[in-house]
């Protein structure tokens, strides 16, 4: 983190330190606006007042609520059933909170110039990459990836599978680069998918353009950092990594002849020998400061880097502390790749289970969902964290009371 938070800090103070009262206030003023515009198009609406910034912050906090509660309605709150919550519902009328979800907008309007499909939500997620850079200097290492973000435990649990067929289909992905020391995501990347016909344009043949394209994006602000970026086989190509290079960018793949986009690879060393391997035996071909490494471990793994010297020897513990031996860049693969596993099974349980309709807002509560376990990330490293130690359900349900003004949650202001 680049800030020192005082121990007294409070769940808020690290949400807010990602998305700051510059940005609820603007919008609260593009929500406004849009119930203008809405008003004089479709006829005035007599229940309606101007919502202000603590009815913002309390809306905001009866989203993010179904984040703990993984119910997929956040107006279960008000109801009498399993998911009522008297002491959030009091708060706020449910009639109250129905108007400001009706009319909420970070973009009231189409300027002349907006062509971009995200522009209802694209100034948001700007807003959000400029406080993630400015709040923490992520470590060396960094990975990638697409992170699961449609877990939901519950609904997949206790719903039949007409329910489950039902659902839409998301219309975009969303991509990462995120810290392999702490977890925390760097940069978000959101790839609208088109038409949303049948699959053809995402077909495989054209997925490694579209990763690259990704990647890319992803490591706009990464250059001349001397970063590490793990990557998996569907970014992983010698074109790219190449082209990273020169931006002082190195980078640590998995390869496969499948789904990587090969070109420039010698062809050797894309197909399995048909000699029996022993476990942990390993073939190079370097150029440049590029390896292709080939390992064998019950089957064929093959890695393409230039972030580690192929001759450095690693080792991978399997259980039972059986040693299999393998380049460093392979040991250095297997341990980010997997501590990201492991934060994503943990930190997936926690994004916003409320699924609105129109594509901007999923991907703005996704987007709430990543600061969120961002602002969780900052406070375990804070010296606020030894004061109370909330785990990351205490910090969500915590963060909710404080939005919701039934907490004093700054005793320092
Ligand atoms: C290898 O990496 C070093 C350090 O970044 C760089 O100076 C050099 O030009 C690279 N060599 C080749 C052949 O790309
Ligand atoms: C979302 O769509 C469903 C059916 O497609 C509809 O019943 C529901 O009212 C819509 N929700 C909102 C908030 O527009
Ligand atoms: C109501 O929600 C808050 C915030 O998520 C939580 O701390 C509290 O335990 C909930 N109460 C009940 C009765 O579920």
């Amino acid at each position: 983190p680049t800030r020192k938070m005082p121990p007294s800090a409070s769940a808020v103070d690290f949400f807010q330190l990602l998305v700051p009262d510059n940005v609820l206030k603007s919008m609260v003023v593009q929500t406004n606006m849009y119930a203008r515009k809405f008003q004089e198009r479709f006829g005035s609406d007599g229940s309606w007042v101007e919502v202000t910034l603590a009815e913002m912050k309390a809306f905001l906090g009866y989203v993010m609520s179904t984040s703990v509660s993984h119910c997929e309605s956040v107006l279960s709150i008000w109801s009498s059933g399993f998911y009522s919550n008297r002491s959030l519902a009091l708060v706020m009328s449910q009639a109250r909170f129905e108007k400001i979800l009706k009319y909420f907008h970070v973009v009231a309007f189409r300027s002349s110039q907006s062509t971009h499909g995200l522009y209802k939500v694209q100034p948001f997620l700007d807003s959000l990459q400029s406080s993630f850079d400015a709040a923490f200097r992520p470590s060396q290492t960094q990975v990638l990836h697409e992170p699961l973000i449609d877990e939901d435990p519950v609904f997949i649990a206790t719903c039949t599978e007409r329910e489950l067929r039902k659902r839409k289909k998301r219309k975009f992905s969303l991509w990462v680069r995120q810290c392999s020391s702490t977890g925390f995501i760097i940069q978000i990347y959101v790839h609208l998918k088109e038409g949303g016909g049948p699959d053809s344009l995402d077909a495989l043949k054209d997925k490694p353009q579209l990763h690259g394209m990704v990647a890319r994006s992803l490591c706009r602000n990464a250059a001349g950092k001397n970063y590490i970026i793990f990557t998996g086989p569907s970014i992983t190509s010698l074109t790219l990594f190449e082209e990273f290079e020169k931006q002082g960018i190195y980078c640590c793949g998995l390869l496969s002849a499948r789904k990587s986009d090969c070109t420039g690879l010698p062809p050797s060393m894309l197909t399995n020998p048909v000699t029996p391997q022993a476990r942990g035996q390993h073939q190079i071909r370097t150029k440049g400061n590029m390896s292709l490494i080939c390992w064998y471990n019950k089957g064929h793994f093959r890695f393409l880097t230039n972030a580690y010297s192929p001759v450095q020897q690693g080792v991978i513990i399997k259980r039972r502390s059986v040693e299999i031996p393998c380049p460093l860049a392979v040991e250095a693969f297997a341990a980010h790749l997997s501590y990201i596993c492991r934060y994503d099974d943990k930190y997936s349980k926690y994004f916003i289970s409320h699924k609105p309709n129109k594509t901007w807002q999923q991907v703005f509560w996704f987007a709430i969902s990543i600061a969120v376990n961002n602002a969780y990330i900052l406070y375990k490293m804070s010296d606020a964290y030894h004061v109370k130690r909330y785990s990351r359900a205490q910090f969500g349900e915590r963060l909710v009371r404080e939005l919701l003004g039934l907490e004093d949650s700054s005793p320092a202001h």
